[in-house]
């Protein structure tokens, strides 16, 4: 069963399809009917999909471009060398770009053609269940800099996005509890019932039973597009979308990009989230209980890495996005599945919870 969302945003909407088997269906690629093609993918994903999306697409080897896997694809080198690809493949501005892949190769692939010749069309193809959930909708778009995450990027909406979920099958362990994160994350910040779900549906998703995994990749899609609709590009209410973020943003740029992966920072991020806002006195010590038994019990750390420091946090947060006159804003809690956007902390009590949160860890 394939099941179709839309994305409202007026002449950039765009539809999200999901279900078993889209990428050997040529009909699914009609936005690219006609059009110049170029395929950007990684190395795993070129060995196990990329047969399949070339046979029903008839696509010439010249016209795709194998990057190696992994975060240390967002950066400049690489941006560079698929921007001389697209350049050298006379890729016209009606052209289209496919990116096929999971977050990395949807974040580097979109930002290429955000800037590329000011802007071409871009399908989502994305193959990692993070994707899936999260980063192939929406049109954020980046690569990392050594001095933080996402730091240098664009909004470009995907034309289309085809999330197959018969390719999840192959994502390594590590991966699919990564991206299980961030559909935790959809519960915490805006759906309680969700979070009761995922709760009695654990077995059932660890175990990547299809007819529990569609509903909830739809289910997070859903609630993506609607958030995107209303605040494309985050004036406001897309901010709660970073459920976790700040936190797990400073331990991906100071552990190294790729080291913590970033579903496994975000999972330890939102438990730091979680913690703080008990602290403060708004989440009661068993809601953030709950939340930190639900993200440990999907095998996902609850804990910032030993070896980090109060500190290290403090300079990475301070150059987060969502630093807004000089104050650095949070994503916290008032209840589960009730998420905001805030600067109602005093930084002596983030001192205070981010020492006594990396205290406990190096202990
Ligand atoms: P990823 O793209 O590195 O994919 C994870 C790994 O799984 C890679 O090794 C990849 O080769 C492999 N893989 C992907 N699909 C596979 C498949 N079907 N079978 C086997 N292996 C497969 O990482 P990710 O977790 O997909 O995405 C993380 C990135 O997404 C981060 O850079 C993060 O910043 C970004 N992100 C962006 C947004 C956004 O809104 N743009 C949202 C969330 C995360
Ligand atoms: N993943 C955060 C966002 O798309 O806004």
């Amino acid at each position: 069963m394939t099941r179709t969302l839309q994305v409202d945003l007026g002449v950039r909407s765009y539809p999200i399809r999901i279900g078993p088997g889209l990428l050997a269906n040529p009909a699914e690629f009609a936005v690219c009917a006609g059009r110049p093609i170029l395929l950007l993918t990684d190395r795993n994903v070129a060995d196990l999909h990329l047969p399949t999306v070339q046979q029903a697409l008839g696509l010439a080897d010249e016209r795709i471009l194998v990057v190696d896997a992994g975060e240390s694809a967002k950066q400049f080198v690489v941006l560079e060398q698929v921007l001389d690809w697209m350049l050298g493949a006379r890729l016209p501005r009606d052209g289209v770009l496919i990116a096929l892949g999971g977050g990395v190769i949807g974040d580097l692939g979109g930002f290429a053609a955000a800037v590329y010749q000011r802007g071409i069309d871009f399908l989502q193809i994305p193959t990692s269940l993070l994707a899936q959930v999260d980063s192939s909708v929406g049109g954020k778009t980046a690569i990392n800099h050594p001095l933080g995450k996402n730091m240098i990027g664009a909004f470009h909406q995907p034309r289309a996005v085809l999330a197959d979920t018969e390719v999840l099958k192959t994502l390594p362990e590590r991966e699919w509890l990564a991206g299980l994160a961030e559909v935790i994350k959809y519960a915490l910040l805006g759906d309680a019932d969700f979070l009761t779900k995922l709760e009695q549906q654990r077995e059932r998703l660890l175990a990547r039973e299809g007819d529990a995994v569609a509903p909830v990749i739809e289910h997070c899609c859903r609630m993506k597009a609607a958030i995107v609709a209303q605040d494309e590009r985050e004036s406001g209410q897309r901010a709660l979308l970073n459920l976790g973020h700040t936190f797990g943003h400073a331990i991906e740029a100071e552990m190294g990009y790729g080291q913590w992966l970033h579903g496994e920072a975000v999972a330890a991020g939102m438990v730091m989230a979680a913690e703080f806002s008990s602290k403060l006195g708004w989440l009661s010590a068993d809601d953030a209980q709950r939340a930190k038994a639900l993200i440990q019990s999907y095998g996902l750390p609850i804990q910032p890495p030993s070896t980090m420091t109060a500190q290290q946090f403090q300079q990475h947060m301070a150059l987060d996005k969502k630093v807004a006159a000089g104050k650095l804003r949070l994503i916290l809690l008032q209840q589960l599945g009730h998420a905001v956007l805030t600067d109602d902390f005093s930084p002596a009590a983030l001192q205070h919870y981010l020492a006594q949160a990396c205290e406990a860890q190096a202990a």
